[in-house]
């Protein structure tokens, strides 16, 4: 393949995935060999490099304090009554993009009202909650080349190997602050529409907010490559259920999404249905359940990775049913595929996931395309999670799916960094399309296919996530049954 000659860059998101890119591209020199672990290049490859961020600050999941602001519970009514809420589409909706956008640029950009509802529909408010705490060893949730910082390796810590939701993003903000990544962010500022202009280029469409004045502030701006790093955890996925657009209706403030989850008071003596059989839905039923009055568990398959989890969610004072068949909306019953029914619910957590969603990509530009939206969707059209196969100048950080997901963001960093400074090439396009075909034969035509394993017998210091496996058991057990309090767990002031 022909080598890339890549000058301006574009990332969309500024949470790890983006943040591990700006990392790598500043510190790419100029004949595409790399200071990463030193200082910044001093003869650059990349000459421009912007990361937008639709947040007021960079870190993604993990920006989420000091206000723990939480997203709509569900989405609007009138979505819901669409019947199509399941498609991201639907609740995650382009804004209007204003006209005379031609000559706006970031300097000089078009003014318009801000509009409230698009805000809303960003689902930009992070999943993290005041009482969170990591599930994976702190080793592997930092780069390479950032310190393993001796005071998180001391196994009397109560949540050791894990951190504090605090000390993980402590640990970010000291690296965006330590690298300068600032001077490359705007932040308030959403890509809205990234398209392939006729001379190679793309054209991004950005939507900076001003909330304080209530004003939006468009412009365009071209480049010549993009990274999407926008994330996964951030769109709820909310399956359709038969009865439950109108139960929301005649039942509002009952329904919501596990993203919005934020203190286990919310819960105390209520009747509770948990939706879900992953990590979110032990993570929250160890809060819930010492406090709710009754709490049930719906589920549908088993949890194939944490084979914990299936034993946790039939275990003391959780009652587990099947899937939902129907609600009806009018009683307020559910209907379990078990045949067994149940009402009177005055809360309802659907951990049932999130989205991939590119709504900014037109499939035309680039092939990348989601396919059967849903928890378990597959992103199409990509090479090592990373390259799109039809246009190697766009490239995706943070798609694949791994305990050791801070790694896999670093190496498909890095792997962009080489291609998109020529020191590496991309096998063809027919290569790359046939790698893809054989990885879905090896793995699936869904979710799986960007699944990492860490389980690898070579790698002696992957046992260390067995060991948080256990102690995510642990814990999960001595917070659910009373015999853990939870102020051991959350960061003493
Ligand atoms: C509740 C919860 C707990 C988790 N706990 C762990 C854990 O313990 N350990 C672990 O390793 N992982 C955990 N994860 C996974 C977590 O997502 C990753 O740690 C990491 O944040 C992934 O980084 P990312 O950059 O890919 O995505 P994100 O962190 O989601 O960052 C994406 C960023 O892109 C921005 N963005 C999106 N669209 C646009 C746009 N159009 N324009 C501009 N900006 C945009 C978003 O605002 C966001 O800041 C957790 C996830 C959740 C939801
Ligand atoms: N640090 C922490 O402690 C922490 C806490 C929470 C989350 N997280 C992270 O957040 C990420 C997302 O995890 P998640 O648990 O929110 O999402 P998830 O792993 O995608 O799980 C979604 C769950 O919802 C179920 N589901 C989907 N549709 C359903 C339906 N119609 N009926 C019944 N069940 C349905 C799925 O079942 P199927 O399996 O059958 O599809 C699955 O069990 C993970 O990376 C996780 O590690 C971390």
């Amino acid at each position: 393949m022909t080598k890339l000659d890549i000058e301006s860059i574009a990332i969309i998101g500024a949470g790890p995935g983006g943040l591990a890119s700006l990392y790598e591209f500043l510190h790419t020199n100029q004949d595409g060999t790399s200071t990463v672990g030193e200082h910044q290049s001093t003869n650059p490859k990349f000459k421009k490099i912007v990361a937008f961020e639709q947040k007021d600050k960079a870190g993604g999941i993990w920006s989420a304090q000091p206000t723990f602001e939480p997203d709509l519970a569900i989405p609007p009514q009138d979505l819901l009554d669409t019947e199509k809420y399941n498609d991201p589409s639907v609740i995650h909706p382009l804004p209007k993009i204003p006209t005379g956008l031609e000559h706006a640029t970031f300097e000089k950009p078009v003014e318009v009202k801000e509009d409230k509802l698009s805000n809303e529909l960003e689902w930009k408010a992070s999943g993290i909650f005041p009482d969170l705490f990591t599930n994976i060893p702190s080793r592997f949730t930092r780069f390479s080349y950032l310190d393993n910082e001796p005071e998180y390796l001391d196994e009397k810590r109560i949540i050791y190997p894990f951190l504090h939701h605090q000390e993980q993003t402590g640990r970010l903000e000291k690296f965006i602050k330590n690298e300068k990544l600032y001077d490359h962010i705007r932040v308030n500022s959403t890509v809205e529409q990234a398209t392939k202009t006729s001379d190679g280029k793309w054209l991004l469409t950005v939507r900076q907010k001003d909330t304080t004045n209530h004003k939006e502030h468009w412009y365009t701006e071209k480049f010549d490559a993009i990274v999407i790093s926008n994330g996964h955890y951030t769109v709820p996925n909310i399956p359709h259920i038969d009865g439950l657009a109108q139960f929301n209706k005649n039942f509002p403030g009952v329904l919501n999404h596990t993203k919005n989850y934020r203190n286990q008071d919310e819960y105390k003596d209520k009747k509770v249905l948990i939706v879900g059989g992953s990590i979110s839905t032990v993570n929250i039923l160890q809060y819930v359940v010492p406090v709710a009055k009754q709490v049930i568990n719906s589920k549908r398959g088993p949890h194939y990775v944490f084979e914990w989890i299936n034993d946790g969610l039939v275990s003391k004072g959780i009652e587990p049913k099947g899937t939902i068949k129907k609600i009806d909306p009018v009683s307020g019953e559910f209907f379990f595929e078990d045949g067994s029914s149940e009402q009177g619910f005055d809360k309802i957590i659907l951990t049932t996931g999130y989205h991939y969603h590119y709504p900014f990509l037109n499939h035309e530009d680039g092939g990348v395309k989601v396919i059967n939206p849903s928890n378990l969707s597959r992103v199409g059209g990509l090479y090592y999670d990373t390259f799109s196969v039809e246009d190697p100048t766009l490239a995706t950080v943070g798609v694949a799916v791994s305990p050791l997901n801070f790694h896999t963001i670093e190496a498909s960093a890095a792997a962009v960094a080489g291609v998109w400074s020529g020191k590496k090439t991309l096998p063809t396009k027919q290569e790359q399309l046939q790698w893809e075909q054989v990885q879905i034969k090896k793995t699936a035509d869904n979710l799986f296919f960007h699944y990492y394993t860490h389980k690898k017998k070579d790698e002696p210091h992957l046992v260390e996530i067995e060991l948080g496996v256990n102690n995510l058991e642990k814990l999960y057990y001595g917070l659910k049954d009373g015999t853990l309090p939870k102020s051991k767990t959350v960061l003493q002031s």
